[in-house]
């Protein structure tokens, strides 16, 4: 794999975990770089660019010695090694330690005692010695190598952390990238500055100066296309296409007729007459409904939606005439969960359709100059480029929009109902000074009609889910906790105002297990 810059860095070796881009943003968070290469090409490696180096988790066996091509050569370089879960092992059974399937796997939050101090731990745990931590594991190391010490266990753990400090090896087989593990960051931090002894040298300007040089690279003197929904991502896509290669550019919004309350005229409002950007309006309602019609599975639903969207910017860069690419505003988790950037892997979730759906002989190139990036880092970067913080601060909303918020097949009257409640919640959320503390909220219409009584009437319709979520980059996500008091409120409006649904109900899951999007 060629390697992305000579800046020197911590190194991810990616062995297909969910969360090794988790990793490389964590790093980069404390304003150091890091780069992700996969396991099995860490060729031209130069010591010289390392701080250190992570080991990712990932779904292997570290048996399946067929399946791991890591090169050896990685332990002798020199410089510290901390390895997370499979990586944790992985550097168990290389120096001669044991791992086995263990016969209670831990998923979740596990409690962890601190049985002695280390660098790696210096104000991690509580006063009492424990700390909660985020598990995701079947095999477990059940004898440490020779020279490595025991620092900390689980009740069913027994080396949860350890460490051979002359070597500079260190191994937790919790997940400390991900934000439910407590104070993860100040332990990956521990490792970045008190082991591998980084200096800083990684920030937002950075990064834009680094987007802006490689797209005018890829583009060059061609023209680009780039597809606006107004949402944070492609507007920030926008904002660096417009620096980058500004006069070769032409935005197109589409209206699929799945979009929020009033939402087209917004966008044409900040983008059209506010940025003036060179703005094509595409309205194509009835295409899509046409096509979706009937259409329950979601698989199919994202299919559709993102095969539409392609085509009708192939439909208008041949209308632009010699257009050769188009930028849109995948980010990481729409490539993590849909396939991984680093070929390895880790499972697929969702198709999301701006990956899924992209047909396998496509005309127009891809721009994605976001797709390593996460939601919180697209926002610092939007400020970065001057956008309104009206428009960074906006909830994410998925591109096939209302579609995968309707369970079922979709209908003009489902949208309408949709359309409605999701207007009041938002609403209301912002009228209570709600909505900046919610990382992103939406109503859904479940397609199960239910009995209830309006003004000694028997009514049988829709219920609304209404789901509000908390989380820093929407890999894993926690429900908001509201008062009862605004509850009430939110379900008499919806209720009161929309013929149609009768019952409110709130999802209270956490991502993982569910995710935050219904399909
Ligand atoms: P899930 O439902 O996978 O959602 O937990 C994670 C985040 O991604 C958004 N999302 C999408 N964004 N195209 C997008 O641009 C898609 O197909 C898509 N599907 C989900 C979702 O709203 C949440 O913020």
């Amino acid at each position: 794999m060629k390697r992305l810059t000579n800046i020197k860095k911590i190194l991810i070796i990616d062995f297909g975990s969910q969360f090794t881009q988790l990793i490389a943003r964590r790093v980069r968070e404390f304003g150091v770089f890091s780069e992700i290469v996969s396991h099995t090409d860490i060729s031209n490696l130069n010591h010289s660019d390392l701080f250190g180096i992570i080991f990712s988790g990932g779904p292997l066996n570290v048996y399946q010695n067929k399946e791991i091509k890591l090169n050896k050569i990685i332990f002798s370089l020199g410089c510290p090694i901390l390895g997370i879960c499979f990586g944790h092992q992985l550097i168990s059974k290389h120096y001669g330690g044991k791992v086995k399937s263990s016969k209670i796997r831990e998923f979740g939050l596990a409690k962890i005692k601190k049985v002695k101090n280390s660098l790696l731990i210096n104000n991690f745990f509580n006063k009492s010695n424990f700390n909660n931590v985020w598990m995701s594991h079947a095999d477990h190391v059940t004898k440490i190598p020779k020279g490595f010490k025991k620092i900390a266990s689980t009740k069913d753990s027994k080396y949860t952390i350890i460490e051979n400090l002359k070597l500079k090896r260190f191994g937790v087989q919790f997940h400390p990238e991900v934000t439910h593990t407590k104070k993860g960051k100040i332990l990956l931090k521990n490792f970045i500055f008190n082991i591998c002894k980084a200096k800083k040298n990684w920030s937002s300007k950075h990064q834009k100066n680094t987007l802006i040089q490689n797209i005018k690279k890829q583009v060059g003197k061609e023209k680009i296309i780039c597809a606006l929904s107004g949402g944070v991502d492609s507007s920030v896509v926008a904002q660096l296409l417009n620096k980058s290669v500004g006069k070769q550019l032409k935005c197109i919004f589409v209206n699929t007729g799945l979009l929020r309350m009033n939402e087209e005229k917004q966008v044409i409002n900040t983008f059209k007459k506010k940025l003036k950007i060179n703005l094509i309006y595409v309205n194509a309602e009835k295409q899509f409904l046409s096509k979706l019609k009937n259409i329950s599975d979601p698989e199919k639903k994202r299919k559709i939606i993102g095969k539409l969207f392609i085509k009708i910017f192939e439909k208008y860069a041949k209308k632009i005439k010699r257009v050769k690419y188009l930028a849109q505003g995948t980010l990481y988790p729409d490539l993590i969960e849909s396939k991984s950037v680093t070929g390895s892997k880790s499972s697929k979730i969702k198709s999301h359709h701006n990956v899924g759906g992209l047909p396998k002989k496509m005309k127009l190139k891809l721009v994605e100059p976001l797709k390593l990036l996460f939601k919180d880092e697209v926002r610092k970067l939007g400020t970065e480029l001057n956008l309104s913080k009206q428009i960074i601060s906006r909830h994410p909303f998925p591109g096939p929009g209302l579609a995968i918020r309707m369970p079922g097949i979709i209908t003009k009257e489902k949208i309408k109902i949709l359309k409605m409640a999701d207007f009041y919640f938002i609403n209301e959320l912002k009228n209570q000074n709600l909505y900046k503390k919610i990382w992103q909220a939406y109503a859904a219409l479940l397609p199960v009609k239910t009995v209830g009584v309006m003004g000694d009437n028997r009514t049988y319709e829709y219920i609304c889910l209404l789901r509000a979520i908390t989380s820093t980059d929407g890999m894993t996500a926690d429900y908001f906790n509201f008062s009862k008091n605004f509850m009430q409120n939110v379900s008499n409006k919806i209720i009161n105002n929309i013929k149609g649904i009768n019952r409110v109900v709130y999802d209270v899951t956490s991502k993982p297990p569910s995710t935050i999007e219904l399909e």
